[in-house]
């Protein structure tokens, strides 16, 4: 049966940990119980935001409409190969339950997104990415329904524009559809991904490249760099890492040794975001309830009874400075509702 909530604190429902409040709050466990929310929200001529593990929202007031909450659960085997297996994955499982879960099945293809919060139904949202890997990777399809009509569609990978932190879901289909499940293709031989930063030092330390290892690698590196959502409230990279002509790099590069980047394109540059707000003296700085993270600059934090707005200022105030020094204007990662 739908459950729903009124009028409740969605504190426990982002990982900044805002104390805002929603009017309405649908848990839904089915398919049938999203369309019957959908269409109560309809009725009711409500405001609608669809709310994964809330790990990338940051909530800048009281959300004055309904919350519907996809809670399908199941991981269900499609298809086997000699080299592969198909699976098809509810939207409200735990992302990192689900990575768990595949490599403790010996299935390669997920290992490097280990521990990044949120649902398996948001991971084609901004195609999630970490570690020299991308959830579009291993995307095979998608599936959900369109709002409007209430009919079921799938897309396939090819068609699902996947970018860096970007999707069509972005886009075009931006409010507009629930992804309802996600179809994964794992490899039973993986090819392990090590090359990123300093994931080949860690795998070292841990005793050599295995599947399982790189899990725990990842683990180790991400619980050393990122604050947990737990005791310090936050949302991950608060900016993307901007992409930028070559021929700025040549004008960084001139005023910094040993300045990170990495290649694009022939014409492209990815420069790290946290590195340009470090240089800007941001990391490590508190402002009242706001900060920004000791270990990383990228990093937004709330200390504790921050409101959505306090965020908003400290990002606001970030963004300029790097701007003014590098003439840079960084884009949000974070949905702003
Ligand atoms: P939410 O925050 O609930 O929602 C995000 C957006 O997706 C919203 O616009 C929402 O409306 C929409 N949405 C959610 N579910 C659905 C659905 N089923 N159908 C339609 N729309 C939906 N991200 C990375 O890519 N790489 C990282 O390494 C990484 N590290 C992180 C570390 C920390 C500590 C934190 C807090 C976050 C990190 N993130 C990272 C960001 C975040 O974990 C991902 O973006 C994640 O996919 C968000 O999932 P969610 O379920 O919490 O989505
Ligand atoms: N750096 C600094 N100072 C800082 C932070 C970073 O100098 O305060 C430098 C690092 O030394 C390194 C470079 O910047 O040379 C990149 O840093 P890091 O490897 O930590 O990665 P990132 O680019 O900051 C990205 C993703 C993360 C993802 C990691 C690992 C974006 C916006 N962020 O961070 O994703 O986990 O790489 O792959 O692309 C997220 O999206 O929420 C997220 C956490």
């Amino acid at each position: 049966m739908l459950t729903t909530l009124k009028n409740i604190s969605l504190k426990q429902f982002n990982t900044f940990n805002i104390d805002a409040k929603a009017n309405v709050f649908y848990n839904a466990t089915s398919i049938h119980e999203l369309k019957e929310a959908i269409r109560l929200v309809k009725e009711n001529k409500q405001e609608l935001l669809i709310l994964g593990g809330g790990s990338n929202i940051l909530f800048k007031s009281d959300f004055e409409g309904a919350i519907v909450h996809p809670k399908i659960e199941g991981i269900e085997v499609l298809a086997q190969t000699d080299d592969c297996t198909t699976i098809k994955v509810g939207a409200g499982v735990e992302w990192d339950k689900l990575v768990e879960h595949t490599v403790n099945l010996g299935l390669g293809g997920l290992e490097n997104l280990s521990l990044i919060p949120g649902s398996v139904g948001a991971s084609p949202i901004q195609n999630i990415g970490a570690y020299g890997v991308e959830a579009k990777d291993s995307i095979e399809k998608v599936h959900g329904i369109y709002l409007d009509n209430l009919e079921p569609f799938e897309i396939d990978n090819s068609d699902c524009k996947f970018g860096y932190r970007d999707s069509i879901f972005k886009n075009e289909l931006k409010g507009k559809v629930i992804i309802t499940h996600v179809v994964y293709k794992l490899s039973k031989k993986p090819k392990l991904i090590t090359h990123y930063g300093n994931l080949e030092d860690e795998l070292e330390k841990l005793g050599g490249v295995s599947l399982q290892n790189v899990r725990n690698a990842v683990i180790n590196i991400r619980n050393a760099k990122l604050p947990d959502p737990e005791e310090l409230g936050n949302a991950g990279s608060f900016f993307k890492n901007p992409i930028v002509e070559v021929t700025l790099v040549k004008q960084i590069s001139e005023q910094f040794d040993n300045f990170p980047f990495y290649p694009v394109s022939d014409k492209l540059v990815k420069l790290p975001a946290g590195w340009l707000i470090d240089q800007c003296g941001w990391k490590g700085k508190r402002i009242g309830n706001v900060g920004v993270h000791k270990n990383q600059a990228l990093v937004l934090i709330n200390y504790g009874g921050a409101t959505g707005e306090e965020v908003i200022n400290l990002a606001h105030d970030i963004r300029q400075s790097v701007l003014q020094r590098f003439n840079i204007p960084l884009e949000m990662e974070v949905n702003m509702v």
